[in-house]
């Protein structure tokens, strides 16, 4: 067996800290290596990137979920009793019941449908610039709660659930203060879906044909055979809620690529619509979003001439592994070239997980999220749509990143149809 090459430091959670996204794929490049061992918060971790390192993660069943992620970042993310934290036949079965309701040409046309008319609507007779991530954070919020088929007798504030679901995603780098507060966010947030939960199983209100609602809260039976609990289903409806609301972030760095890459903004307001996937895809690879995911190996393996053992902690460099030179060429370069795609479920683009979505956890928001940016493409280009500042920078020691200073648009934008 080969030694794991380790740290010099004795825990790394300050280094983590400081150097946020760059932190594994740093010191891989200084142990030439895609594997080392470290500490962090004082636990032992080996942390990996790439394409083989991927597919232990999405494939094979030699890892879990549970007990991979500090217990306030899985409360904020995921949450135990969530698909994330299934394994096996479980999972599959819970799996296939997002897949149904996320993955369809239908509902991801109906997703981005609603989206549309929202930002027509919040954007008709602006007057002033106004911050993007927010307003993009509101109108997703917006559009998510109608497309799941949350009735809006059961809404009384979009604005204040917006903010609520902007601070689970916030505060999952870094406990302390914030965290505790999006934790309180996320409990009031979840008492809520509990209600909309009964609410329908007690026939007060009523889910329209095919919706996420009907899906989740009534029809879905787990691999014993049984519904959801009303806890557990209101769990699963925030993990369609929270994430659509965030791909807000995705949103900003689409229109920094745009502000930054003009002669593409040139090319979409000329049309060229069969380009679109390819730009926002390269804007799912190289821009910040999740650094890394966690697991734990169920039993002892031999992995590449390594022994990993049984309850070992894993670390997998999503951010490393989408700007390895040796997988992405000129990785710091955009270049919408790539003609990248989640379609071909490898282990290699890997921005929200690897492999095949139905058997493993690659996210089933990707055919969503990319709708949703292609979406955005075309509202900020036509007509365009200024953003500024057009040059900010993005900080890879804040997780998760964001512009500095924030991205604007201006009024301009309220011209749009
Ligand atoms: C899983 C990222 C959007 C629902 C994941 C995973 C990542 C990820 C990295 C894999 C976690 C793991 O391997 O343990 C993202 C990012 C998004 C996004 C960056 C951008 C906003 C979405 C959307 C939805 C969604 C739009 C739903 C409509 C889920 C669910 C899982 C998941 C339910 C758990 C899957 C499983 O464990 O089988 N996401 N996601 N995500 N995502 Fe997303």
């Amino acid at each position: 067996m080969n030694a794991i090459p380790r740290t010099s430091s004795l825990d790394s959670t300050l280094a983590l800290h400081r150097e946020g996204y760059s932190f594994i794929s740093k010191r891989c490049d200084e142990l030439g290596t895609d594997i080392f061992r470290t500490r962090l918060m004082l636990h032992p971790v080996i942390c990996m990137r790439g394409e083989d390192a991927t597919r232990l993660f999405y494939e094979g069943g030699d890892v879990t979920r549970v007990g991979a992620m500090p217990s306030f970042v899985l409360r904020l993310l995921q949450d135990k009793d969530s698909v994330q934290q299934l394994d096996g036949e479980a999972h599959r079965r819970r799996k296939a019941m997002f897949v149904e309701v996320t993955m369809t040409e239908t509902s991801v046309a109906a997703m981005a449908k609603r989206f549309r008319q929202h930002w027509l609507d919040h954007f008709k007779g602006q007057e002033e610039d106004c911050d993007l991530r927010e307003a993009a954070n509101l109108i997703l919020t917006r559009a998510a709660a109608d497309w799941i088929g949350i009735p809006p007798l059961l809404r009384d504030d979009d604005g204040k659930l917006a903010h609520r679901l902007a601070r689970m995603i916030d505060s999952a780098g870094v406990p302390g203060p914030a965290a505790w507060l999006a934790l309180l966010s996320r409990r009031s947030v979840e008492r809520w879906l509990r209600e909309v939960v009964v609410a329908l199983r007690e026939g007060s209100i009523e889910a329209g044909e095919g919706s996420a609602l009907k899906t989740i809260g009534l029809t879905h039976r787990d691999a014993d055979g049984r519904p959801l609990s009303h806890e557990t289903a209101a769990v699963e409806l925030l993990n369609l809620l929270r994430p659509i609301a965030a791909i807000s972030r995705w949103i900003v760095f689409v229109a920094h690529a745009l502000a930054r890459n003009p002669q593409w903004q040139e090319r979409f307001q000329r049309g060229h619509d069969d380009e679109m996937e390819g730009f926002v895809e390269e804007v799912r690879r190289l821009y910040p979003f999740f650094p890394f995911v966690g697991a734990r190996v169920t039993r002892d393996i031999d992995w590449r001439g390594h022994m990993l053992r049984q309850g070992q902690w894993l670390l997998l460099d999503l951010y490393g592994t989408t700007h390895d030179p040796r997988l992405f060429p000129a990785p710091e370069k955009f270049s919408a070239e790539r003609k990248l795609t989640w379609r071909d479920a490898d282990f290699r683009f890997i921005p929200q997980g690897g492999g095949r979505p139905e058997t493993g956890h690659r996210c089933p928001g990707e055919m969503i999220t990319s709708e949703i940016l292609k979406e955005t493409v075309k509202l900020l280009c036509r007509p365009p749509v200024e953003i500024i500042p057009w040059d900010a920078a993005i900080p890879l020691g804040a997780i998760p990143a964001s512009p500095v200073p924030p991205l604007r648009i201006a009024r301009r934008a309220a011209a749009v149809d």
